[in-house]
This record gives C-alpha cells, structure tokens and sequence, in this order.
C-alpha cells in the first residue's frame, strides 16, 4: 500500500487529548478517557506498558510514584498487584478509586465513548518486541472490526519494526522527540503511517521536512494556541495537547 492510501485510511483529527484529557483528569485512566469524550474530542493518545506478567496497562512513567498510591517500578508488578493500585487520588478526591487501566479495558471504553486512539507503546529495556507482541495480540481479539483501526506509535522503532513485520496493516507512527538523523529511512521500515514528532523548537523549515514523506504528521505536546495556528499552517496534521479543549476552538 502507497504512502497516499494509508494516509486516506488514516482520518486524524486536528487535535488529540494527551494521555487522555491531560489537565482535565488523571492521565492515562478511563476517567480521563470519559472527559475526552465531554470535552468533544475524536481521538486520545495513551501510553502502554508491560506488568510483569505480560499485560498491556496504561500508564506514562517507568515508575509508580508520580501518579499512583505505590512505588517502584511498574514492569516490576503483576497485573494484580497493578489493579490494587489507586491512580486518580493523586489528581484529586474527584477521582479516587481510579484504577490503572488494562488496555483491553481501555478498548472497550473507547468504543462506548466513540474515541479513536493512538496507542504510545513504551516498552522496557530489551522488552520490545515482546511489548509489541502483546499489544498487537490485544488489538487483534479485542479492538472492533468495524472501527478505524488506532494508530500505534512508539519512540522504540523496535517495537514498530516488530508489528510491521508480524501484523502489516496495523497504522504505525514513527515517534521520536526531535528529528533523528534516521527518520526517513526507518520510516520506510516500518512502512510508517503517519510522523509523529516533539514540536519543542520546531521551525518552518523543520515542519517542511517532517512533511517530506507525504505522511500526516503528528506533532507533541502543543498547549499554546498561537502556537497550533502557526504550526497548523506551517502543515501539521495533527496535534495532541493537554489542554484539548483549548486548541480545538483554535483548529
Ligand atoms: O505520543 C506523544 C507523547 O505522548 C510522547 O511523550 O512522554 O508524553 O509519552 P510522552
Ligand atoms: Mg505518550
């Protein structure tokens, strides 16, 4: 399949809520998921992980401290151990009881609230391929036939090589924090679907090239609306900001 064609399968929105709704409710929970959808938004960007146990979960950081009531890190628990864990208390007493979400959860909520997604896979150490496997076995039994299928993106382009080569019509977006001297040639790789990029310091001419590949580029974390409208302009697709609300009255 040409670049064009997935890239018309594709249908980004112009914005998507980071890990969720990002300031509106605790990341990476279905609390946060629910928000998104009152908030109006099409699409939510979440990251997974391993347990211990080979369960994709959802959650951002390596460790548990920042954003749950337990510590250590994360890939050092079981999936049970995982669910005793309150991951809404630290956000606000609005929304103690959250629980960290499994992504077959996650998957079932999306679809009640009608939200697309793009899938972060943040794999452990030496825990790629293995990640992408268990994601990609998930989304394979439990993401909906008849739904879009989501965009997965990871800055492990490991991870992305493994569900290229294993399940090939799966959307993958090339992640990386600024341009890497090897996008383009992993983007071939990996037969990217879409770019996704940190906008931190990205100029026109950066955008230009980001562009290049005739791919929807996907750029992180914008919570500024001057700053969307010029990167808009400049050709961003798609841009995924934590205050969603925000940009989507600037889009
Ligand atoms: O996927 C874009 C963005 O979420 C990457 O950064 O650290 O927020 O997962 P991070
Ligand atoms: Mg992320």
């Amino acid at each position: 399949m040409g670049a064009a064609m997935r890239q018309r399968s594709l249908h980004l929105p112009k914005v998507i809520g980071h890990r969720g709704a990002g300031r509106h409710a605790p990341e990476n929970t279905l609390a946060a998921f629910r928000m998104a959808a009152r908030l109006g938004l099409h699409w939510v960007e979440f990251d997974v992980r391993l347990s211990s146990d080979g369960i994709p979960v959802l959650f951002h950081d390596r460790t548990l401290q920042r954003t749950t009531n337990g510590r250590g890190a994360l890939a050092d628990r079981d999936y049970a151990s995982l669910r005793r864990l309150d991951a809404g208390g630290w956000f606000g007493p609005a929304f103690r009881g959250e629980r960290i979400p499994s992504l077959k959860e996650a998957i079932r909520t999306l679809d009640k609230l009608g939200l697309g997604a793009n899938i972060e896979i943040k794999p452990e150490e030496g825990r790629a391929a293995e990640t992408g496997r268990a994601v990609l076995a998930i989304l394979r039994n439990h993401w909906p036939v008849e739904k879009p299928r989501p965009l997965i993106s990871s800055f492990d382009w490991s991870a992305l090589a493994t569900i290229a080569a294993e399940a090939p019509g799966w959307p993958l977006g090339l992640l990386m924090t600024r341009p890497h001297r090897d996008w383009q040639a992993w983007a071939s790789r990996v037969r990217a679907a879409a770019i996704h990029c940190g906008a931190r310091g990205l100029d026109r001419r950066g955008v230009v090239a980001l562009k290049r590949p005739g791919l929807p580029l996907v750029l992180y974390t914008v919570n500024g609306t001057g700053r969307a409208r010029q990167l808009f302009a400049w050709g961003a697709d798609s841009l995924i900001s934590d205050v969603p609300d925000r940009l989507s009255a600037a889009a």
